[in-house]
This record gives structure tokens, C-alpha cells and sequence, in this order.
């Protein structure tokens, strides 16, 4: 029997008998309850700020290939090796078993300009065990498949469709892909990570995440901090047991390891726990993604100093938005520019609420700060509604499984694996409308293209539920200064309609859409879509 989830649901999921309470909560208890894993290190149980922060190595190619678009034409050529290593991932901890690439978790990043392509041969290196908790009951993870697969999705990018990292498309130990990127798109920080159907939360979690950063002429006039000013901060939260272990969260249904979100008690930054970074009193850069499994940041700098919004998942804002408190989704990507020249000889902590990320030193003196914080950034028109030849209701739902206490989440109430229902033809505008049934924000990705998000409004969901109509509750409230950009992944808060405007351009071909909760996407929270050739619709 299915039924609509609800808070109660939720709890009796893990078993707490707790009405109203938050997954993060369930999650520490889970631990917290005899029998469950005393190992386990809990909040503050490291010390915070004793390591400082490590800048991923940047990736080198290795020599030159064809274009496989003007076979003329030679360009870069890199080779990436997914291994798994141990890492010092905190002073107090014994070295900790993570995936990475070439040696690096995170991986290198990679810098790049826009228009000019690259090739990437992404290698599984990896052993033939996984080490963490493989759900056997999710699509795609069945005990007939292979435990260790990979496949890699460059995030943001206007990748063809063979070159996207379709989750299906993944491959074993000893085997490998190569992959286009044209990066024919504007400068931004586009992130790579593992796709692997069933096993993408885990594999991300284990470590297969780095960052790609295109850039362009718009870009080099503006003279932004650079060189090591400019500092790429990849945040994703993680558990660990005292013995150094990465701890991935499980869920008390016999069988059934799946956890619906898994939150970690500490956040790493490019792989360590809550470390520091020295920083002259000036200008800097930082390039943040939000490479969390689950969870939602709140970013504020020291006790709400401004920081300066530049950029956005897909790129530069119009205007730099000055912010207090900055929210960022999982995958969501921040460009931001601190002046620490206010703060001499002092310590600034980024944090999220209570959580602390972590700490910049600053130093008493630098050298003089030459790097601009320009007035006008570029020109990001805003796509007219109008525009749009078609409007996609879009409805993210989860069911509580009374049977098992299992949940299901799916997207327009249609698993993985059912024939392709979205199918928008190249070079057209569509609205897509996501309806969150849900009690949770989901942050929603669609691959290959860029898009801008026109307004979240309040809706009934009751009345939805019974026939699906929809009573707006308030006002549609507009995408504000921060989220007015370019983007590829936007939050859309439960009990509301977000509405997004897409362009589709770049490739005909088959992509995919999803949740970008890793939790959610492993458990049918993903739908294929096809982008079709004019007369191609259905
Ligand atoms: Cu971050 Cu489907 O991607
Ligand atoms: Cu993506
Ligand atoms: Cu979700």
C-alpha cells in the first residue's frame, strides 16, 4: 500500500516514534540509539581550523587528439584516473580511504576557455569492492550488476549526448570513456562528478567530485582577483568513525540501507575538515560549489560581513549583489568576491547558521590590492515569457511504502524507466513548472542547458492532490538579485510552484533532468529527456 508522505511517515520510517522531526535529527539519533554506530565521531568532536585548506592541483593534458568535430584540428587531451587513496582529511585522524582523480580528492580542476575543446579519457581505476553501503533494491543497483561502475557527468556543461555521462552509460574497473567538452558556453565554474545509476550518492560521497572552470574575454576585462587570489572552495559535508573511516548513513528497513538524505556532522572543504586558509587584508575571489550530498547552506561570512555576489551556476551576474547570507543548494555554484581589508590581523569564519565551514587568517599587511570589484559585470538579458512555445507541469512527489516503511520519489510520478515524456525541440523556449508536493526543497538540474528562473509561488497541495488544481496561497515571488542569473540548478521549496525558463540549444539528444539530492536522484528522483530536431515533437 502507497500513501502520501507525511511528517509521521517520515519518522516511523526510522522507527524514533518522533512526529515533527527533521531528517537530521533522525540521522544523529540513528547513531546514536545502542546497537548503532558508536564509532562514530560526533559534532565538535574535531577540532576545528588545524589544517590549512588544500587547492587541488590544476589538471594538464597530456598531449593533443583530433577534434571529432574538424578531424583537422588537434586539441588538448587529458587522462584522468579514478583511484581510490588515503588521505589526511583532518590532523587528528588516522589517513581516511576516499576516490578521487589522479591522486587528488577532490579531483584537479581543470581551467579552460570558452570555444576552445577539449577531450577527456576518464578511466575507472578503481578496486573492485565498494566500501560503502550499496542499496540492492534501488533500479540500476541490483545484485547482478557490478558493485564499482563509474561514469562522469561534467555538471553545467554543453556536452553532446554521448559525451554526457548518461547514467546507464557507466563502466567497470579496467574500463574507461572518453569524453568531448567543446565549452562553446561563457566562463563559469562548471563542476565533474560520478552519474553512476543507484551509486551516485555513494560514489560522489567516496570522493569523485572536481571542478572546471571555463573562462572568457567578457571575464578577463574586468580584472577580478587572481593567481592565489582567486580560490576554488568545493564544500561537501561528511561523517566520519574514529578510526578515519568516511561513515555513509543507513537506514533501519532490513535490506533496504537507502536513507532518504544524508547529512554529515562535518564539512570538508577541497577534502578537509573545517580547515583555514591564510589571506592577505584584500579582494578575493572564491569559486564555491556545493558539493554536498544533501544539504543546504546558509553562507555568511564572520558574523554577517557583506560579500559580494559575482556569478552564478552559468556564469557572470549583470551586477555584483551585495549579501549578508548567501543559500546554496546541492550542486548550486557561488562567485564571490571578500574584501578582507576591514579585518587586519583578524579571523573571519565561514559558516552556515551553527555550522562552521572555515577560517580565513588575516594576515597584518600585503602587498597593495591592484584587482577590481567592477559595477557592471556583463549582460545577462532576461528571456520573456512570451518566448515560450510550450509550459511543462512538472510535479516531484514522494510516497511513503506502508508496507516496508520504504519511500518513493519520483518526478511527474513516473519512475526512470518509463518511455521519454519530454521532448522540447532544438532551439526553442520552454516554461517548465515544478510542483513540489513534497515537505523538502528539492534543488532541480537539467543537463546541457542553461536557464533562468521566473518565480516561485505558494500553492495548495491538498487541493492538487484532490484533482489537481491549483489555489495559488500569495503572491508569485521573483527571482531575486542572487538566483537573477544564468543558472543550471534552482531550489524548488516544497508546497510551491518554481517556474523556469529554458532555452534548448546545443545538441539534439537524449540528457537527463533530476533532483540533485544524491539521495533522491539514486532513488528515481531523475527522468530522462530528449532534445528532438524540428518536427520531432511529441
Ligand atoms: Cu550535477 Cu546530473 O548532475
Ligand atoms: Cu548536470
Ligand atoms: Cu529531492
Amino acid at each position: 500500500m502507497i500513501t502520501r508522505r507525511s511528517f509521521l511517515g517520515r519518522a516511523g520510517a526510522f522507527a524514533t516514534g518522533l512526529i515533527l522531526v527533521d531528517a537530521e535529527v533522525v540521522h544523529a539519533m540513528d547513531h546514536a540509539m545502542p546497537g548503532g554506530n558508536s564509532d562514530l565521531i560526533g559534532p565538535g568532536g574535531l577540532a576545528p581550523f588545524v589544517d590549512a585548506l588544500p587547492i587541488p592541483p590544476i589538471a594538464r593534458s597530456v598531449g593533443t587528439r583530433a577534434n571529432p568535430e574538424h578531424s583537422g584540428q588537434q586539441i588538448p587531451f587529458y587522462k584522468m584516473a579514478m583511484q581510490e587513496m588515503h588521505m589526511k582529511v583532518h590532523r587528528d585522524l588516522p589517513p581516511t580511504r576516499v576516490w578521487g582523480f589522479n591522486g587528488s580528492s577532490p579531483g584537479p580542476v581543470f581551467e579552460t576557455r570558452s570555444g576552445e575543446p577539449l577531450l577527456v579519457e576518464w578511466a575507472n581505476a578503481l578496486p573492485a569492492k565498494h566500501f560503502l553501503p550499496i542499496d540492492y533494491t534501488l533500479h540500476g543497483s541490483e545484485k547482478d550488476v557490478p558493485q564499482v561502475r563509474s561514469v562522469i557527468h561534467l555538471h553545467g556543461g554543453r556536452t553532446p549526448p554521448d559525451s554526457d555521462g548518461y547514467p546507464e552509460d557507466w563502466y567497470v574497473p579496467g574500463k574507461s570513456a572518453v569524453n568531448f567538452y567543446p565549452n562553446r558556453q561563457d566562463a563559469t565554474a562548471l563542476f565533474y562528478h560520478d552519474h553512476t545509476m543507484g551509486i551516485n550518492r555513494l560514489n560522489i560521497y567516496a570522493g569523485l567530485q572536481g571542478m572546471f572552470l571555463i573562462r572568457d574575454a567578457v571575464e578577463d576585462e574586468l580584472n577580478l582577483p587572481s593567481g592565489k587570489y582567486e580560490v576554488p572552495l568545493l564544500i561537501a559535508d561528511r561523517n566520519f568513525r574514529k578510526n578515519g573511516e568516511l561513515d555513509y548513513p543507513v537506514s533501519a528497513i532490513p535490506g533496504k540501507p537507502w536513507v532518504p538524505e544524508a547529512f554529515g556532522n562535518f564539512v570538508t572543504v577541497n577534502g578537509k575538515v573545517t580547515p583555514y586558509l591564510d589571506v592577505e587584508p584584500r579582494k578575493y575571489r572564491f569559486r564555491i560549489v556545493n558539493g554536498s550530498n544533501g544539504r543546504f547552506y546558509r553562507l555568511s561570512f564572520g558574523d554577517g560581513h557583506e560579500f559580494h555576489m559575482i556569478g552564478s551556476d552559468q556564469g557572470l551576474l549583470e551586477a555584483p549583489v551585495t549579501l549578508h547570507r548567501l543559500q546554496l543548494s546541492p550542486a548550486e555554484r557561488a562567485d564571490v568576491i571578500v574584501d578582507f581589508s576591514a579585518f587586519l590581523g583578524q579571523q573571519v569564519v565561514l559558516g552556515s547558521d551553527s555550522l562552521q565551514i572555515m577560517q580565513f587568517r588575516v594576515a597584518a599587511k600585503g602587498a597593495p590590492d591592484t584587482s577590481a570589484l567592477p559595477r557592471k559585470l556583463r549582460t545577462v538579458e532576461r528571456i520573456k515569457e512570451t518566448a515560450a512555445v510550450q509550459t511543462r507541469l512538472l510535479t516531484l512527489d514522494e510516497h511513503l511504502n506502508l508496507a516496508d516503511q520504504s519511500m518513493d520519489m519520483m518526478l511527474n510520478n513516473t519512475p526512470w524507466h518509463m518511455p521519454i515524456t519530454e521532448k522540447p525541440v532544438i532551439g526553442t523556449t520552454e516554461i517548465w513548472e515544478f510542483v513540489n508536493l513534497t515537505e523538502d526543497a528539492h534543488p532541480m538540474h537539467l543537463h546541457l542547458v542553461r536557464f533562468q528562473l521566473l518565480d516561485r509561488q505558494r500553492i495548495d497541495t491538498n487541493a492538487f492532490f484532490d484533482n489537481r488544481k491549483i489555489e495559488f496561497m500569495g503572491e508569485p515571488e521573483p527571482a531575486n538579485a542572487a538566483e537573477a542569473g544564468w543558472k543550471d540548478t534552482v531550489r524548488a521549496d516544497p508546497g510551491t510552484i518554481t517556474r523556469i525558463i529554458v532555452p534548448f540549444h546545443g545538441f539534439t539528444g537524449r540528457y537527463v533532468w533530476h533532483c540533485h539530492i544524491l539521495e533522491h536522484e539514486d532513488n528515481e528522483m531523475m527522468r530522462p529527456y530528449e532534445v528532438v530536431a524540428v518536427g520531432g515533437r511529441d
